[in-house]
């Protein structure tokens, strides 16, 4: 879901292109790759692993003339990060070549059917599928680059950005959206750019086109106009705006920080999390990870979860998930004491390793350790190709999209929801969940990205309550149940953009002790959703209500009780108590991020952290 960057004009293309991958660098990429057509319209593509300047690097000595080109960074969904699998694509005559943005989710039948035509592949990346499907149908119906994208789209299912560039045909760029952004830009007479968002363009020009889903656009040198048509095959009329934000906050998509657009891009990064994995017609969950290692799971003596910060988090709701659901004991472990404590390994164990970066040393070493006593390993991650994806036996990646903020926000919720969706298909094909139960919980789990939006939609009443804390010195969090472990999260977020210190406890321990800490100098958030312990919970809220405790309260729609009790109250929609964590959790990101920023923090780089724990 990363960066492209395209141009046709006068002036040379390949500066424009590097010049513009830079400028993208910041959404988190694995690789980068440009194309471009030379003089005599031949067809250049030059790709590598790693970082722009790798790239640059490597054209040093390469022909990387020509006034017409497209570039790309990879944020790699299929195939691991590698030269071959980045992008652009040839097509199998290397007549064309192709940049993509996105999934093509049905990029396995339309492989099939090439395949049986004589097609060959070179990468494993849906991607190359595109461009060798767009070459068939040029090639079979003998039409222009622009039909032959047109009919390909009609046929493909999924996320895409693409542009595309044609060997002799020096005057022709054709690129399309669904899904996945890409803006035109329109520069002096007969010049224009491509960028997925307005940060690689603005530079040139603000007159810019936001393309639709579905928009496909033929973009002709010497003409110097451009057609956009839809996959209705109607023609539109280019829509052209200026870009009103300066480059800087352009690079965050208009968001202040990193972690406030990956907080609002929640539901959308659930929606590509379970893209093709919660069949909620069929109401059914699909993972072939989990699948074609079902009798691991089946006869498995319990479950071992390993991770670290936020990933222990989840991990832990995954305990209360697959404990209750499927019956099958589970331990959840810090991977850091884990790794030392010589722990109990046996070999009909399972392991979960859970980490967003695929990276974190600790972990890592959790995984080895459990790899030599002959566990079977599975992977939670986001980033494609990582370490821990390559350590372990077989996993599912969250497809949270770059996650850049340090502190973890979309990561947390689609391991959850994968967690979710591994104990669903685990209890249906165990036995242990009854199909009225699984089919209701499967649709209610497709509801929760536009539940999630409600939620974020009160940004603005979250920052006006987190003002009243910006000066407090402590904070305690409390929950019960899976909402236990969201106190723990909530906690964690303030501490880490803040500084504020801050405890999770489960709400029935405050007596055990940490209640002496209460006073009217202490705010205490308390997570309580209205299920089965919500009575508990309400005595828990009114014993910190009489030692003058200052309560925000985390109430399901409706609540009329804890809302008279608590001094501030953030509603939620209903829903399931297992999926209540996918919720309750946002309202916590949210707080601690205005309290942060309200006290003038480096939200995006806070002092002291790392994106990656890559040492112990
Ligand atoms: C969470 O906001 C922190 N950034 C940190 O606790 C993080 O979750 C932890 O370092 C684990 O990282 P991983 O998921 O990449 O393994
Ligand atoms: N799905 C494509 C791949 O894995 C594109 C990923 C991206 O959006 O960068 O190569």
């Amino acid at each position: 879901m990363c960066g492209i960057v395209g141009y046709i004009g006068k002036r040379e293309a390949y500066p424009i292109l590097i010049k513009g991958l830079h400028r993208l660098e910041y959404r988190g990429y694995d690789s980068a790759g440009v194309a471009l057509l030379d003089s005599k319209a031949n067809l250049h593509v030059y790709k590598t692993r790693g970082k722009v300047v790798n790239l640059e690097n490597y054209c040093k000595d390469k022909n990387v003339s020509g006034t017409i080109g497209i570039a790309h960074t990879r944020w790699a969904t299929h195939g691991e990060p590698s030269d071959v699998n980045a992008h652009p694509h040839y097509s199998q005559s290397e007549t064309l070549a192709l940049i993509h943005n996105g999934i093509i989710e049905n990029y396995l039948s339309l492989k099939q059917m090439l395949e049986r035509k004589g097609y060959k592949f070179v990468s494993q990346t849906d991607t190359e599928v595109l461009v060798q499907f767009i070459e068939y149908i040029k090639t079979e119906n003998k039409c222009s680059l622009y039909e032959a994208v047109h009919q390909a789209l009609s046929q493909v299912i999924g996320a895409y950005a693409i542009g595309v560039l044609e060997k002799g045909n020096a005057d022709t760029l054709v690129a399309a959206r669904k899904g996945s952004p890409l803006i035109v830009g329109i520069g002096e007479a007969g010049e224009y750019f491509l960028g997925s968002d307005a940060s690689p363009i603005v530079e040139y020009t603000k007159d810019v086109i936001y393309l639709n889903d579905e928009d496909i656009v033929e973009i002709r040198r010497g003409v110097g106009e451009i057609m956009i048509k839809n996959l209705s095959n109607v023609v539109l009329k280019p829509q052209v705006q200026k870009i009103r934000m300066d480059l800087s906050e352009i690079e965050k998509g208009g968001f202040a920080h990193f972690m406030l657009k990956e907080i609002f891009e929640q539901p959308k990064s659930l929606m590509m999390c379970m893209n093709g994995r919660v069949q909620s017609e069929l109401q059914e969950i699909m993972l072939s990870g989990i699948r074609d290692n079902i009798e691991k799971f089946r006869n498995a003596r319990r479950i071992l979860i390993s991770a670290c910060g936020t990933s222990w988090h989840a991990a832990l709701i995954g305990k209360y998930l697959i404990e209750y659901y499927c019956k099958i004991p589970v331990e959840v472990e810090v991977a850091s004491e884990f790794r030392y404590r010589n722990p109990v390994i046996f070999e009909d164990d399972v392991m979960i390793a859970i980490s967003q970066s695929g990276e974190t040393a600790d972990t890592l070493a959790a995984i080895e350790l459990a790899k030599e006593k002959g566990t079977f390993i599975y992977g939670i991650c986001n980033v494609v190709g990582s370490s821990v994806a390559r350590a372990t036996h077989s996993g599912t990646y969250t497809h949270a999209g770059p996650e850049i903020g340090v502190a973890s926000t979309k990561a947390f919720t689609t391991q959850v929801a994968v967690l979710t969706m591994i104990t669903l298909l685990l209890g249906k094909e165990l036995g242990t969940i009854d199909r009225t139960t699984y089919k209701s919980l499967v649709r209610e789990l497709d509801s929760i990205p536009e539940k999630i939006e409600k939620i974020v939609a009160k940004a603005d009443e979250i920052e006006e309550m987190s003002k009243v804390f910006t000066y407090a010195r402590n904070f305690m969090y409390l929950g019960r149940g899976y909402n236990y472990p969201v106190a723990l999260e909530g906690a964690l977020k303030l501490k880490e953009i803040s500084y504020i210190h801050a405890e999770g406890y489960p709400a029935a321990e405050m007596k055990h002790g940490p209640i002496a800490l209460v006073d009217e100098e202490m705010p205490i958030v308390v997570v309580a959703p209205k299920f089965k312990m919500y009575d508990k919970i309400v005595s828990n809220v009114e014993e910190l209500k009489a030692r003058k405790g200052k309560i925000i309260a985390i109430v399901s729609e409706g609540d009329k009780n804890i809302s008279n009790i608590a001094d501030y109250v953030i509603e939620i929609p209903n829903t399931e108590e297992c999926l209540s964590p996918l919720l309750t959790v946002i309202p916590l990101q949210l707080l601690s991020y205005y309290i942060a920023t309200a006290k003038g923090r480096n939200v995006d780089q806070p002092r002291n952290l790392a994106k990656s724990v890559t040492v112990e």
